[in-house]
This record gives structure tokens, C-alpha cells and sequence, in this order.
């Protein structure tokens, strides 16, 4: 199943989206336009659906409903998010939208306006019910979220409870113990990586880091293998063998692999783990242009083997470079002053004819996401 059309209002920098997605979407876009905030959709649902969330730490963890809320909204509407899901064919199964607002006085909660949810296009749930108008306490939580609720569509919980985000930050993989606190939910960063490497059953963990190590083998010189281990803590570790300084290799663990090295392990643990919608934030960083190039190949050939979306934000044209790319894969986020538009690539003018003239989808997109005068910059500072 995947997100087959994306519609908001008011969340973010947005004031409303209305847009389509494949299952490979880029999300481009100038710094600032949005890409995260899109993502953060998806990643919002699932802490309204996963176990132990809801909507008010799914607020909350954001800082409360007036920062979620487009700062460009007038008054104080509702923030609406509705999204469609699609098995295969383009017909959607479900669709799900819920309207939050916040409380104007009080504890000044976030609430649901409404929650509704549709199966074949037949509206099969729609709150406030009765219910709701007699104990409104009710409208601060989702069905979504209720196991005693949710059972009518538990197929849309359980794909909302299971997206899964990265955006590995090499460091916090390194060193972990530098980093204390409680850690961010969802480990989005990598600092547990290592031990969701360790958790993962055998069988599935040998198989997946063989192929890793068959690819580093190619995408980074000199490494001849890769293996996990633990030390005399217990703690796990990546270990990495060279045949460069020393005859028969030199081994390092993870602390000394490069942060290209440690971004591409994340990226290929990632998308070879699980089915679930895969959140991807700039797949590129530390990487290599060679390699950045071959990135969307490598998600359609798993995609392949097993179907699962991949939302990607991207600002890389060596990316975008595959002319396996389609311009209906292509979100193009552009800022207004009220507030970022966005558009299926397919849809912004021109850019079909370019591609069909042999451009690729990054040349005929990516200029038109820099910002302008950009020289100015650099003699302003
Ligand atoms: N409630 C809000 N209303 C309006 N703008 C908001 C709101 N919340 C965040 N923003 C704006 O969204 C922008 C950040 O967006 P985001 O991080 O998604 O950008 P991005 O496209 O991922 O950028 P980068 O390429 O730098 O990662 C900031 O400029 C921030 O001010
Ligand atoms: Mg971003």
C-alpha cells in the first residue's frame, strides 16, 4: 500500500497541497521550502498511530498546534491533513482526514475538528459522532490512534504506525555516548543504529549486511569486508576489513569509517529493512557524485523485490540525473509569500517538453529551485 495523493491545509509553511505521489517521490526544493515539513506529514501520522502515541504527543513533541499551524493562515483555522492510500492500481482504498485545532483558552489542547475516514469511497467513519458531543474530551484523542476504535481500518494504523524516517548523522553513529538524553523517538539519526543492526534476527542480519558489504566492496576502496560484532561490553559494533596498510588488512570499527562510508550503510540497511513507507532526507550528503547517481536505480531495483514507497528529499542534481526518472516522481516545493506551493514536476510548465528532449529531470527542475541573484550573496558577505 502506499500514500497516493497528499492534500493539506495550514501545516507548516503550507498553506494548502494538493498533490499526487508515485511510489518513488523527490521532494525538491530551495533551503527552507519545505522538504522536511512534508515528510514530517508522514512522520506526524505515525505518532498518532504508532503504540504508546497519540495526537497530543504528536502535537506536543512539535512544539503545540501554533507551530505546526502555517504561520501565513489567517485568523486561527483548523490545520487539515488528508491523505489517500492505493494498493497497485491507482484506485485509492482508504482515505483518512482528520482537521485539528487548538484550544483557545485552558490547557489550550489540541482537538480534533473532525475525523474522517473513507474505504472504496464509502465514508465509514465521521466525528464528531454523537458520542463526541457529549463528553468533547473524547475529540482530544483520534480513532486513529484508539485500538478500540481503529479496528474497522487498522489497515491504515498499522501503515501509519510503520513509516520508518532517516536521516543518519554519522557522528551520533560514531559516537554514541556523546550524545546523551533521551534520544529522539524513532531513532531518526542513527544513534541506535548499531543495536537495531544487533536486534535484527539473525538469518535476515547476516543477509542484509552480506549484500551492504558486496556493495561497499565497489563504493569504497580498499574495503574488502564487513561484519558485526560486540565487544567485551556487550556493545555492538560494524567492523570493516582494508587491504591497504598491512598485508593481510587492517580491521577498523565504525568510530573510524568515513561518514560517506556510514551514510551508505544507513542508507542501504534502510531501504532493505521492512516494507513500510521509507522516509528518506537527502540521501546524497557525504556520498560521492557516482554513487549519488546510481541512488535511484538502487531504490527502484529493491522496489522491485519488494514494494514499499520511498519519500525522498533531495537537492541534488547528480540524484536527479537518472533518466529513469519521471517527472510524475518529482515534488517541486516553490515559496511564496504565502507560504510554499507545491507541484508535481509533470504539472510545472515545460518541464515534459524538456524532458522529453532529453533533459533530465533534475536539469529541468533544479534551476528553477536556486534562489535568485545568488551572486548578491557572496558579495554581501
Ligand atoms: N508553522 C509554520 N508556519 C510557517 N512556516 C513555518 C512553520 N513551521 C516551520 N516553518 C518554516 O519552514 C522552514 C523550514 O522548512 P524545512 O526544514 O522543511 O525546509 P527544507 O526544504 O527541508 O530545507 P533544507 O533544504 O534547508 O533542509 C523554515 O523557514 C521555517 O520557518
Ligand atoms: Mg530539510
Amino acid at each position: 500500500m502506499r500514500v497516493s495523493r497528499l492534500r493539506l491545509k495550514n501545516w507548516r509553511n503550507f498553506r494548502t497541497v494538493d498533490v499526487a505521489l508515485l511510489d518513488r517521490a523527490f521532494i525538491v526544493g530551495p533551503n527552507a521550502s519545505g522538504k522536511s515539513n512534508l515528510l514530517d506529514v508522514f512522520k506526524f501520522l505515525r505518532d498518532i498511530a504508532k503504540p504508546g502515541g497519540g495526537l497530543q504527543t504528536a502535537v506536543r513533541d512539535r512544539g503545540g498546534a501554533s507551530k505546526i499551524r502555517c504561520l501565513g493562515a489567517r485568523q486561527a483555522p483548523e490545520i487539515v491533513i488528508d491523505v489517500e492510500l492505493s494498493n497497485e492500481s491507482d484506485k485509492p482504498i482508504w482515505r483518512y482526514e482528520i482537521a485539528v485545532k487548538q484550544e483557545v483558552r485552558g490547557r489550550r489542547q489540541p482537538y480534533l475538528l473532525y475525523e474522517k475516514v473513507w474505504n472504496d469511497s464509502k465514508l465509514i467513519i465521521e466525528r464528531p459522532e454523537k458520542a463526541d458531543g457529549l463528553d468533547s474530551l473524547r475529540l482530544t484523542q483520534t480513532y486513529l490512534e484508539q485500538i478500540n476504535s481503529n479496528s474497522q481500518f487498522r489497515e491504515i494504523a498499522d501503515f501509519f504506525a510503520d513509516v520508518t524516517y532517516l536521516h543518519l548523522v554519522p557522528q551520533f553513529l560514531r559516537h554514541p555516548a556523546a550524545y546523551t538524553g533521551p534520544g529522539v523517538p524513532g531513532d531518526p539519526f542513527g544513534r541506535s543504529f548499531l543495536e537495531r543492526v544487533a536486534k535484527t534476527p539473525e538469518r535476515t542480519r547476516r543477509s542484509r549486511l552480506r549484500k551492504i558489504e558486496a556493495a561497499l566492496q565497489i563504493a569504497v576502496p580498499q574495503l574488502k569486508a564487513l561484519i558485526d560484532t560486540v565487544d567485551e561490553t556487550g556493545v555492538p559494533h560494524l567492523e570493516a576489513t582494508y587491504e591497504h596498510w598491512r598485508a593481510h588488512g587492517a580491521k577498523q570499527r565504525e568510530d573510524q569509517f568515513s561518514d560517506g562510508t556510514l551514510r551508505l550503510i544507513g542508507l542501504l540497511w534502510s531501504l532493505l529493512d521492512g516494507e513500510s513507507l521509507l522516509l528518506l532526507e537527502e540521501p546524497e550528503l557525504s556520498l560521492n557524485g557516482e554513487i549519488v547517481q546510481r541512488i535511484p536505480n538502487l531504490m527502484h531495483k529493491i522496489q522491485q523485490k519488494r514494494p514499499r514507497q520511498l519519500l525522498v528529499s533531495t537537492h541534488s542534481g547528480d540524484l536527479l540525473l537518472d533518466p529513469g526518472i519521471a517527472p510524475e516522481e518529482v515534488v517541486c516545493l516553490t515559496p511564496d509569500k504565502d507560504g510554499t506551493n507545491a507541484l508535481v514536476a509533470a504539472d510545472v510548465p515545460g518541464v515534459v517538453d524538456m524532458v522529453g528532449a532529453g533533459m533530465s529531470v533534475g536539469e529541468a527542475v533544479l534551476p528553477r529551485a536556486a534562489p535568485k541573484q545568488l551572486d548578491l550573496m557572496v558579495n554581501r558577505v
